[in-house]
């Protein structure tokens, strides 16, 4: 249920970070911020600080930054609701749930009524297998005769589905659920002769959330019958989302992150005989190949995933796919192959617990070696081959969010491949550069001019290098905003007779307009983000809050904040050039206005180079003219704007 948006801002502004750290994080006073060690990352000084004054915490070692809820999203694996209910108890908030329309409560219905359906069907279906002569000796027998121990049949809620076409449906039907509900919740299909059950003579695993609702079942077929499917799913429904979905994880989940591993699996019997022998932290993807959302809910817990896959040909296949996907969420894979003809279940039904944890420990094999070698042995002494092998690796390699451990990377498959790392590195930095000017979100419509594709890079250049022109400046003058957006200064400046007005404006008001009055629009996405959010309110006639940021829904917006905000601005720098500012005002003012001067002054700087390139390779004179006439405006724009960061300095 949402809770309402006034009541999201009040809890967000009654939770102190101090306090709500304060619980899972021993803190001590060092000037106006408080330090502990870090809780997201090893470390024995402590790089973890939090400012009572923004409300923020930060560590400047793993980079983590945000404010309460983003702690407890952090370090509790709430969700944002979770969260803010939370710390609505801890503040003793009361959270009026929003009224709900009258399509919302329908939805709640069906959703309470399907959670309702599928726990009576999966009562029916553990009665059926543990109390009934057909469930005993057909169901049971199957997973005692699979070497399955009844603890394990029983945690799981296993269950049997009796071979009468319509067994379960007619017991729902008896007991007050709708045929409607039935067909729409998949337990019983329609055919020629009425309602009959989708799961007849199976075994059944119901499938359970994260909080251990069952949303769905999967049933096996006990006969050898090659023309029904081995495996029967509940369809999607609106409480069952394939895509979001892991077997086992609402048993798996603790073990995860205490072990901060997860292993990944393909079928319901491997998860069980997994936990069988004593390995909990498992959940199978069903079959189908990994999703995005499945990737984020194992993330909840920990960074690490190891894929168990089988050894022959389909399970190596299973393991590539989807790995790019988890390794651009910043995790580390890992993978374990299984000797050709075992899966999970057997293997673990063969071998002792201890066996096959030393097996696991000694086969994980990183990911991108394991990806190398294996294309590596398909490619042998075929050239072409190999050029494709060393393409696609580099691929993956890219996908990695941190810059070190590309570089490691880069490094390790230099030897693996035989190949000098300065030519893997030119290929990784290629990628990353056509990623990063896709991900900046640089428009050809904004200064087109400073289009960094006419800038050649230099060989070693790394890719931070390569961001656009202004990239530092516009950070700036967005940290100005978040910081002193509230702050005001007094504007000086001519009326249409030449005499000198003073004004009170704010920081904020002063940036926005004198950007937007000279055409400049920021190039990065959550620059701009931040500088429309700031546009908008002052043109609804109010600044907002430095909180409106660091707890915006856009997360983007909500780490760009939370970093900015904690790194102290120095104001004091002038001091160092000799200049001497008595007021802190003034010191404001002339920062402020030199940020602007220093961005617009590179952007037209660059403006002005591309203009003298185009010169070099004009050759109708008309054109010559044009861009002789541009570069001279731009010049005599530049020597305005130095005249003004002149007068500003020297003030
Ligand atoms: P056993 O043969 O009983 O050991 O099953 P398994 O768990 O080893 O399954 P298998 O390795 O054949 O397949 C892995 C997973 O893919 C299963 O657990 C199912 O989730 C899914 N799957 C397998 N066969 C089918 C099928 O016929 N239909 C559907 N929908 N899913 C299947
Ligand atoms: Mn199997």
């Amino acid at each position: 249920m949402a809770i309402p948006r006034e009541t999201v801002e009040q809890i967000l502004q009654a939770a102190h970070i101090e306090e709500v750290v304060g619980e899972f994080v021993t803190l001590k006073k060092r000037g106006s911020n408080l330090w502990g060690n870090c809780p997201f990352h090893n470390e024995k000084t402590p790089s973890f600080s939090v400012n009572p004054a923004r409300n923020i915490f930060k560590c400047f070692g793993c980079g983590k930054a945000g404010d309460s809820a983003k702690f407890l999203m952090e370090h509790e694996h709430y969700t944002y609701p979770e969260a803010l209910r939370y710390l609505a108890k801890k503040y003793n908030i009361k959270i009026e749930e929003k009224q709900q329309t009258a399509e919302e409560i329908m939805q709640q219905s069906i959703r309470e009524k399907m959670f309702n359906i599928n726990e009576f069907a999966d009562k029916y279906f553990v009665d059926t297998l543990w109390n009934t002569e057909e469930g005993k000796t057909i169901g049971l027998e199957y997973f005692r005769e699979r070497g399955y121990f009844d603890p394990i049949i029983q945690k799981f809620h296993l269950g049997y589905n009796p071979a009468k076409w319509d067994a379960f449906t007619e017991h729902a039907k008896k007991n007050g659920y709708s045929e409607e509900l039935l067909e729409q919740i998949g337990l019983s299909i329609k055919g020629n002769n009425g309602l009959y059950d989708r799961y007849h003579g199976r075994v059944m695993f119901p499938i359970h959330s994260l909080t251990g609702r069952v949303i769905g079942f999967g049933g096996r077929i006990l006969t050898n019958d090659k023309k029904s499917p081995k495996y029967q799913n509940s369809p999607e429904s609106e409480i069952y989302d394939k895509k979001q979905t892991l077997y086992g994880i609402y048993f798996a989940k603790n073990a995860i992150a205490k072990q901060d591993e997860c292993i990944l699996v393909e079928g319901y019997f491997d998860v069980l005989r997994m936990h069988q022998i004593g390995i909990e932290n498992v959940v199978a993807s069903s079959g189908t190949s990994l999703t995005m959302e499945q990737i984020r809910l194992v993330k909840r817990y920990t960074k690490n995933i190891t894929m168990l896959y089988d050894g022959d040909a389909a399970g190596i296949h299973a393991a590539l796919r989807g790995t790019d996907m988890i390794l651009s969420e910043g995790m580390n894979v890992r993978v374990v192959v299984l000797p050709p003809e075992h899966d999970p279940d057997t293997f673990g039904k063969e071998f002792s617990t201890e066996y096959v944890s030393n097996y696991l420990k000694e086969n994980a094999k990183d990911f991108i070696r394991f990806k190398t070698e294996l294309l590596l042995k398909d490619a042998e002494n075929d050239p072409i081959k190999r050029g494709q092998v060393i393409r696609d690796i580099v691929e993956t390699i890219s996908v990695i969010p941190d810059s070190i451990f590309r570089i490691t990377y880069v490094k390790e498959c230099s030897r693996l491949l035989d190949m000098p790392e300065q030519t893997l590195t030119n290929e990784l930095n290629k990628i990353l550069r056509s990623k990063l000017k896709k991900t900046l979100g640089i428009e050809d419509n904004v200064v087109p001019e400073t289009d960094t594709t006419t800038v050649t890079p230099k060989q070693e250049e790394t890719v931070e290098d390569q961001l656009p022109t202004g990239y530092y400046q516009e950070r700036e003058l967005v940290k100005l905003l978040l910081m002193y957006g509230k702050n005001t200064i007094i504007d000086e400046r001519e009326d249409e007779n030449g005499e000198k007005v003073y004004e009170q404006v704010s920081v904020a008001q002063l940036i926005v307009d004198d950007l937007k009055m000279d055409g400049f629009v920021f190039t990065n996405v959550v620059n701009k983000k931040v500088f429309d959010i700031f546009d908008q309110a002052i043109d609804a006639g109010y600044i907002p809050d430095d909180q409106v940021f660091v707890s915006h829904e856009d997360e983007t917006i909500a780490q760009l904040a939370a970093d900015l905000l904690s790194t102290p601005y120095k104001l004091d720098q002038w001091e160092k050039y000799g200049i001497f500012v008595k007021r802190e005002e003034d010191m404001l003012k002339a920062t402020v206005l030199s940020s602007i001067y220093r961005y617009k002054d590179l952007i037209i700087e660059e403006r002005r180079k591309a203009v003298e390139e185009e010169l070099k390779t004009a050759t109708d004179p008309a054109d010559q003219l044009i861009l002789l006439k541009q570069k001279k405006d731009l010049d005599d724009i530049r020597r305005q704007i130095n005249k003004e960061l002149g007068i500003v300095i020297a003030k």
